[in-house]
């Protein structure tokens, strides 16, 4: 196959199509990138040109079964368990507590989203810890949702199955207590994956349920551009319940982001995590963000 690169006009064509679906701002800059990732796409289906490609996504029929591989190949999907220790302490020693004690009283039932969660390691880390830090935690209703665009990452995620990389930096005494190694994998255990499902989902649109206490929006707003970031923190806030948490990563992008000051419509708390007050709703909230 010809290791062409894309041309400057079908590059623009697959930079808009990116950003229309997905919201991911592809500058020209990436047009190498999108080069090297669109290959193995090629090679995939045996189409010998990326002009033949390109050919193809002028066929509606061609884009809707594509798009699901394409968005794969253009997202970008580093992530490994327990990623930034800092966070998973917050959220253990400080965080948790508090949600424990007030969901302890009604209906003990807890739930959590990992947005934009890749191959998953992100929400089973959360199920291993609400597993460490709940005693009673079989007394609980937990659910873990992990979600993202990439249909690939997703059916990585469903299988559980990890390799070194990802386990590379959890302690070993968890590397045993929550995984089994089969084949020189890691696959972590049931009593983990059953707390966890994973869905497709698109940040640009609502979530289709709500009220979670706790969300996860890392590493993702820095592939948007101003108004896709806008747009997605309110679609995530919408889902956070009133008292609940949302983190939104390790350098806060909404803090240092002069262009997104005033788009969160939740109450600034430790580094990177925000809370819904308890007598806000989720409605109230995008209705002072549309105001605001
Ligand atoms: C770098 S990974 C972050 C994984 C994990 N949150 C972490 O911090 O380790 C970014 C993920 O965002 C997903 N993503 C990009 N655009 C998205 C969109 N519009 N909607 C949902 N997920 C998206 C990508 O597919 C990718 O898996």
């Amino acid at each position: 196959m010809d290791l062409q690169m894309l041309t400057p006009d079908e590059f623009a064509r697959f930079a808009s199509l990116v950003y229309d679906r997905a919201g991911i701002h592809l500058p020209p800059s990436k047009s190498g990138l999108l080069s090297n990732r669109l290959r193995q796409r090629l090679r995939a289906l045996k189409i010998a040109s990326f002009g033949e490609y390109y050919k193809r996504f002028t066929n509606a029929a061609f884009v809707e079964e594509e798009l699901p591989y394409f968005l794969s190949a253009v997202t970008t999907n580093e992530t490994y368990f327990f990623r930034n220790a800092q966070l998973w302490n917050t959220l253990g020693e400080k965080i948790l507590p508090g949600i424990l004690e007030r969901n302890g009283r009604t209906a003990r039932t807890l739930k959590v989203w990992s947005a934009a969660s890749s191959s998953g390691e992100e929400a089973y880390t959360v199920g291993i810890l609400l597993l460490e830090r709940i005693p009673d935690a079989a007394r609980w209703t937990i659910s873990v949702v992990g979600s993202d665009i990439s249909q690939k990452v997703l059916d990585r995620a469903r299988t559980g199955l990890y390799n070194d990389y990802a386990v590379s930096r959890t302690t070993p005494a968890r590397v045993s207590r929550w995984f089994d190694k089969v084949d020189g994998q890691y696959r972590v255990k049931d009593e983990v994956r059953k707390l966890v499902r994973f869905q497709f989902h698109n940040l640009r649109e609502r979530f289709p349920s709500g009220g979670f206490d706790f969300v996860l929006l890392r590493n993702v707003l820095m592939y948007f551009d101003a108004e896709m970031k806008r747009k997605t923190i309110a679609n995530v806030c919408e889902a956070v319940a009133p008292g609940g948490w949302l983190y939104v990563g390790d350098v806060d992008p909404i803090r240092t982001s002069s262009e997104l000051v005033g788009c969160m419509p939740l109450q600034p708390s430790f580094p990177g995590f925000y809370q819904r007050a308890l007598s806000t709703s989720a409605a109230d909230s995008r209705k002072e963000l549309v105001r605001g």
